[in-house]
């Protein structure tokens, strides 16, 4: 069951959340930086995106929460998709991005150069490289690319 996040429920997200982005960054941010994400930053973190009227959805199994999934309405970016770890593989991610694609005309998403395995789901799913591309200006080791969506009802 797919429902939108809220104060109700912001905890529940956040956890999924901090759980997802803490193994996922574990190998490119340092100890300290991971550290500094804990429950109480993921949720004002998630508090701030609701201020700014992202809508935010939680994916519950079985009443369980697995995953998150945002989407900022003034120009459609898919983001925060994230699984917790040890549901991984099991098939929400892709509902999740279904449901975001599902309320979306021209929608795009970004991710990190590094996160290879997010890159594989994104191509799979019908996203590919947007052809302009912000410039790395700064030099930052780890780019951020934008990716394209091709198709509607996925
Ligand atoms: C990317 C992510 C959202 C995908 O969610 P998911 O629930 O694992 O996705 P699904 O189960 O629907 O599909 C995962 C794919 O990986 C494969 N897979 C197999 N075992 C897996 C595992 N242990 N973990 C992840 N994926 C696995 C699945 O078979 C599937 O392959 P396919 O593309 O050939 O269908 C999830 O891995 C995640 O939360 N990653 C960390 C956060 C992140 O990088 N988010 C994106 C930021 S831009």
């Amino acid at each position: 069951m797919i429902v939108s996040v809220n104060k109700e429920n912001l905890s529940e997200a956040a956890k999924v959340y901090m759980d997802s982005w803490k193994e996922s960054h574990k190998d490119i941010c340092s100890a300290e930086f991971i550290e500094k994400h804990d429950l109480e930053y993921m949720k004002n973190y998630l508090n701030d995106k609701l201020k700014d009227l992202y809508v935010i959805y939680i994916y519950y199994a079985d009443e369980i929460p697995v995953g998150i999934v945002g989407i900022n309405p003034t120009d459609e970016e898919i983001c925060l998709l994230y699984v917790s770890p040890e549901n991984q593989g099991k098939g929400y991610g892709t509902k999740l991005l279904s449901h975001a694609l599902s309320l979306c005309k021209n929608p795009y998403i970004t991710v990190l150069d590094t996160n290879t395995k997010a890159i594989d789901f994104y191509l799979k799913r019908g996203f590919v490289p947007a052809e302009e591309q912000a410039e790395n200006s700064n030099k930052k080791k780890i780019f951020e690319r934008k990716y394209v969506y091709l198709y509607k009802n996925m």
